[in-house]
C-alpha cells in the first residue's frame, strides 16, 4: 500500500489499519511510560495535538513536548496542529522531530506555502478539515499533500462522538486518490472506538487516531487490536 512510506510498520502489509494513540488522552504524569505501552501496545505512529486557545477553545503543548516524545520513541511522530499561523512553527515542529505535520484548511492565510515550507525542510505535509468543511476545499491541494486528516468531531477536545456524516469524504478522498494515481494517505480523528472503527475501516481509512478509547481502556493491546478490526 502506497500510504505505508509514512508508517514504516506497515511496510508491505496489505488491508490493514494503521493506528495512531493521540497523547491528549495519556497520563503526562506518566508520559514516559504512557508512550512505551502504547508501543509495546502495537501504535504504528504517535499522534500530537496541538492547541492555541485560539483556532480551537483549548490549549494543550507545542515543540518543547514533541521533542522529549521524540527522544522516547523511533515511532512516526503525527503532528496536527490546530493553531493559527501555522507558518510561524512549522519550523519548530519540524527541528522538534515530528515527521508528518498537518494542518488545517480553515487556519492558514496561505494553504500552498505552508504545505510546500514542511515538504522542503523534509517532512510530510498534511492537510485537515473539519466536519463542516467539504472535501472540494482542500482537492486543489493535492499535489502537495501526503495526508489528509478528516476530522470526525470539531477539533479542541478528546472524548466527542463520531460523526459518521464525514465518511462520505473519507470515500470520496479515495476516489479522488485514485482517478489522480496519487500516494496520499487517509487518516480519520475523532470518536474512533471499537465501534465507530468498523465504519471507518469500513469506508477505507489508512490510519485511525484514538484518543481515549486506547488510554482510557485498561488494556492497550487488546483496544488497538480491536481498533484494527
Ligand atoms: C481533537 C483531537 C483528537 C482527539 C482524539 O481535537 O484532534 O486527536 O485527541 O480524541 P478521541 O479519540 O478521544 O476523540
Ligand atoms: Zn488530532
Amino acid at each position: 500500500m502506497s500510504w505505508s512510506r509514512l508508517v514504516p510498520t506497515k511496510k508491505g502489509t496489505v488491508g490493514s489499519v494503521a493506528i495512531a494513540p493521540s497523547l491528549l488522552s495519556a497520563d503526562f504524569s506518566r508520559l514516559g511510560e504512557e508512550v512505551r505501552a502504547v508501543e509495546k501496545a502495537g501504535a504504528d505512529l504517535l499522534h500530537l495535538d496541538v492547541m492555541d486557545g485560539h483556532f480551537v477553545p483549548n490549549l494543550t503543548f507545542g515543540p518543547m513536548l514533541i521533542k522529549a516524545v521524540r527522544k522516547l520513541t523511533d515511532l512516526p511522530l503525527d503532528t496536527h496542529l490546530m493553531i493559527e499561523n501555522p507558518e510561524k512553527y512549522i519550523r519548530q515542529f519540524a527541528k522538534a522531530g515530528s515527521d508528518i505535520i498537518t494542518i488545517h484548511i480553515e487556519a492558514s492565510a496561505d494553504i500552498r506555502r505552508d504545505l510546500r515550507m514542511i515538504r522542503e525542510i523534509g517532512k510530510n505535509a498534511g492537510l485537515t478539515l473539519n466536519p463542516d468543511t467539504p472535501l472540494e476545499k482542500i482537492t486543489e491541494y493535492f499535489d502537495d499533500i501526503d495526508l489528509i486528516l478528516v476530522m470526525s468531531v470539531f477539533p479542541g477536545f478528546a472524548g466527542q462522538s463520531f460523526m459518521p456524516e464525514v465518511l462520505s469524504k473519507v470515500e470520496q478522498a479515495k476516489e479522488l486518490r485514485k482517478v489522480k494515481g496519487l500516494d496520499i494517505a487517509i487518516e480519520i480523528d475523532g470518536g474512533i472506538d471499537p465501534e465507530t472503527s468498523k465504519q471507518a475501516r469500513a469506508a477505507g481509512v489508512d490510519i485511525m487516531v484514538a484518543g481515549s478509547a486506547i488510554f482510557g481502556s485498561s488494556d492497550y493491546k487488546d483496544t488497538i487490536h480491536k481498533l484494527r478490526g
